[in-house]
């Protein structure tokens, strides 16, 4: 039986590069919301030496990540699932980063997991934004909402974001909430599905160049220079570190975050 590795937001950026990087007996699909880009995606796959199909799917809806999961289960044994599918505040409103960033990794995780047998592994992306939020703003209580009522939570979140003060700080606020989301949930899930031997981790990348690394680098204000070498990230650079954190090889790697930003949150509190 085939084993499949899905990476959600695998027609560009990190998720494609991460393809690269995953042993070539392994069956790939990507999946994001353009067509068109996950077959450029899937030629550049082939090359490499896999086998690789492209699925159209939005996250931020349960019934599209549902049939996702299907579509993939009916290739083969799912053995590693990619979250890597996101925007960024100069890519939306507060309201669908919310729901394409933190809702769409609920629905990932849950649906999933379903088709996940022990020995599989989910990697969640997050953001080493989600790091620099002020403390004030995080509440693991009021993440468990998202579990329960979706849209009071997405409420909450944005009534938090709010509390910048121009636009795109706003979105930037929500984008970081997000990402911090993904942190909690993660663990979560790692907890939950560990029962059945299902690894769950996250991975937060720093400035990276990719399409929306290079869309943020105006107002990425530090980020450059707070890292070791003043450099951003390269995504071959995040596809090897992420392709690693999810091989078998790696199985006692749960519950905890790679902060993978070539030092840009940690240095500068030296
Ligand atoms: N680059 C950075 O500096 C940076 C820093 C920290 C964290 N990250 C995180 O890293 C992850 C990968 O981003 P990247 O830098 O590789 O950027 P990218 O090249 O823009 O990749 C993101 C992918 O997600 C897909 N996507 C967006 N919304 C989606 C949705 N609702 N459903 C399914 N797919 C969706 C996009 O394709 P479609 O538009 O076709 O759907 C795109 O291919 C994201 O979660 C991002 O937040 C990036």
């Amino acid at each position: 039986m085939s084993e499949i590795c899905v990476i959600t937001g695998g027609g560009s950026g990190m998720g494609l590069a991460a393809a690269k990087y995953m042993p070539k007996d392994k069956v790939i699909v990507v999946s994001g919301r353009t067509m068109s880009k996950l077959e450029r995606a899937v030629a550049e796959i082939e090359a490499s030496g896999h086998k690789a199909y492209a699925h159209t799917c939005d996250t931020s809806d349960r019934n599209s990540v549902r049939e996702l999961a299907e579509f993939c289960a009916g290739l083969g044994k799912i053995t590693n699932v990619i979250n890597a599918a996101g925007l960024s505040p100069a890519m939306a409103k507060q309201e669908q980063l919310i729901r394409v960033n933190a809702l769409g990794t609920v629905y990932v995780n849950q649906e999933f997991s379903k088709k996940m047998e022990a020995g599989s592994v989910i990697l969640d992306v997050s953001s080493n934004s989600a790091y620099l939020l002020p403390k004030f703003l995080i509440n693991e209580k009021q993440y468990k909402l998202a579990l329960k009522d979706e849209d009071k939570f997405v409420q909450k979140m944005i009534k938090k974001s709010n509390l910048a003060k121009t636009d795109y700080n706003k979105a930037g606020f929500a984008y970081a909430l997000s990402k911090n989301f993904v942190l909690w949930y993660a663990r979560y899930s790692a907890k939950e599905y560990g029962k059945r031997g299902i690894r769950v981790l996250s991975l937060s990348p720093g400035l990276i160049a990719t399409d929306m690394g290079n869309l943020e680098s105006d107002n990425a204000g530090d980020m450059v220079s707070q890292t070791a070498e003043k450099r951003m990230g390269k995504p071959e650079e995040l596809g090897y570190a992420i392709a690693t954190a999810v091989d078998e090889r790696n199985g006692y790697l749960a519950g905890v975050d790679i902060l993978c930003d070539g030092g840009a949150t940690t240095l500068k509190k030296l």
